[in-house]
């Protein structure tokens, strides 16, 4: 297990109440900070049940003891911990790499408060430096989104599964695609409003203006950065 995630996560787990309901993100990192919690769980020392962002974060709860609840039940969680695969220095983010980009925002929207958690390699000054960014889209939309997408000069390119012949089906159902831009992103809420209003983006990967902390695991601690 990568030291660095464990820090971050051990970091965020100090955040989180003693009981109550709190948002489950999705990734490598959240799945180290997921089987940190069902230990203190395990060890009566936490209360707390999760909404899971994903059907890895509901495995993941399963499989570390983690009561489950849902946003019917609990539609105001006290906050999430999820991962990120960009941050900038606006703690803007990017997210997405695995998929769950749809979930994981409707699950921070209904958080009082996003507790991020990643390594150093994720901080980058603009957002688009390092990762492609996602966006969720209806299948029956996939060539005319993909036709925008290109008029607006970014390539569009359909994210493709490793172990099923075809595109990624998530989820929802829906598609995905990653979006490569021409240079980082000056204006990342002008961006992700811009794809927002293409009928069948159902989701993008740019979660802007939604981040309260970010942990970051190092080799020998962690920093906190808020905003
Ligand atoms: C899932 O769709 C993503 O948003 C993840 O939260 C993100 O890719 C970070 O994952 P890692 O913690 O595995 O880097």
């Amino acid at each position: 297990m990568s030291q660095v995630k464990l820090n971050a996560a051990r970091s965020a787990l100090k955040a989180i109440p003693k009981s109550g309901s709190i948002g489950l993100g999705s990734g490598s990192t959240v799945a180290i900070f997921a089987k940190e919690l069902g230990h203190l769980i395990s060890q009566g020392e936490s209360d707390i049940c999760v909404v899971p962002s994903s059907y890895q974060a509901y495995q993941l709860a399963i499989s570390h003891g983690i009561p489950l609840t849902n946003l019917d039940q609990n539609p105001e969680l006290t906050l999430t911990v999820d991962g990120a695969d960009e941050v900038d220095k606006n703690l803007n983010l990017t997210k997405g790499g695995g998929g769950a980009l749809f979930r994981e925002k409707i699950v921070a929207s209904a958080s009082k408060k996003l507790v991020i958690i990643i390594d150093e390699s994720k901080l980058v000054d603009k957002l688009a430096s390092r990762f492609l960014i996602p966006i969720e889209v209806l299948p029956f939309s996939l060539g005319v989104v993909q036709r925008k997408i290109k008029d607006m000069g970014i390539e569009p390119i359909v994210r493709e599964a490793a172990k099923k012949m075809g595109p990624v089906v998530t989820d929802n159902g829906n598609f995905l695609i990653d979006l490569k831009f021409p240079k980082p992103i000056d204006n990342p809420a002008i961006v992700a409003t811009d794809l927002k209003l293409i009928p069948g983006v159902l989701e993008t990967g740019l979660f802007i203006d939604m981040t309260d902390e970010v942990h970051v695991g190092k080799e020998d601690g962690v920093s906190i950065l808020k905003k």
